[in-house]
């Protein structure tokens, strides 16, 4: 199964990621983690994409479109779920270009939906284990110990596109560039709607409900 899973900054894609991953056996291919990865590594990429990326613009198309496109290229045939990626129509049109070339499609979109200002408290709440990834939250999802993750006891980091100020730049590129995705894909009626601003579990419940009856089609 190949799927997109589409939302503002914060809306939650990296938390339910991981729960459809382990539930559907798909590769997780976030374009973010994936530039950030690039960014530790001091790669010439990274490089490229760092003041993008702090400033809460989009990096350019060329850039964004190789890299998905040989992340894409590994994954397992069991499919995967792209999040952060597709981003701009521009983006999403190659995207099926290039699946198409081999036979293939997006088999869903997932849009999470949810308020602006439910994001800001989110974002600048959230922390990030720079070992593994796993993702917390000052208030709602509390580590053990505050500021060491429960995973490998590394320190947590707060992410540098985490402020208000670069949110603020994060929310109106979203606004202006991402949404017309979900005009795109509503034209091969492959979206999915879910509301945004409940608990991740219920979230998780209402996107596994769906995603559990398109197993079965
Ligand atoms: P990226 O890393 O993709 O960031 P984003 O889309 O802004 O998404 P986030 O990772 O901030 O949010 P999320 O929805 O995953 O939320 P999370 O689950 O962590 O992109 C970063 C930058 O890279 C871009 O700005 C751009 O510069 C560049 N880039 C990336 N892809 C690109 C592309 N395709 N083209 C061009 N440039 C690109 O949750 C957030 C917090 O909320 C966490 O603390 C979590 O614990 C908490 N939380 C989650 N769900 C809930 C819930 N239901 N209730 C309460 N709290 C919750």
């Amino acid at each position: 199964m190949k799927v997109v899973l589409l939302g503002a900054p914060g809306a939650g894609k990296g938390t339910q990621c991981k729960s459809i991953v382990a539930r559907y056996d798909l590769l997780h291919l976030s374009s973010g983690d994936i530039l950030r990865q690039e960014r530790a590594e001091g790669t010439k990429l990274g490089k490229k994409a760092q003041a993008y990326m702090d400033s809460g613009a989009l990096v350019p198309d060329e850039i964004i479109i190789k890299m998905m496109a040989k992340a894409i290229g590994k994954a397992p045939v069991a499919g995967f779920i792209l999040d952060g990626f597709p981003r701009t129509v521009n983006q999403a049109v190659e995207l099926d270009k290039a699946l198409g070339a081999s036979g293939q499609k997006i088999d869903a979109v997932l849009n999470l939906e949810i308020d602006d200002n439910v994001v800001t408290k989110r974002i600048t709440g959230r922390r990030s284990c720079p070992e593994c990834g796993a993702v917390y939250h000052i208030e709602n999802l509390k580590p053990k110990t505050e500021g060491i993750c429960d995973n490998d006891g590394t320190e947590l980091v707060q992410r540098s596109d985490d402020t208000e100020e670069v949110l603020v730049n994060r929310l109106e590129t979203y606004h202006q560039q991402t949404e017309p995705l979900v005009d795109y894909y509503k034209k091969n009626g492959t979206v999915y709607y879910f509301e945004a601003d409940r608990n991740p579990e219920d979230v998780r419940a209402l996107i596994f409900e769906k995603m559990d009856a398109l197993v079965k089609t």
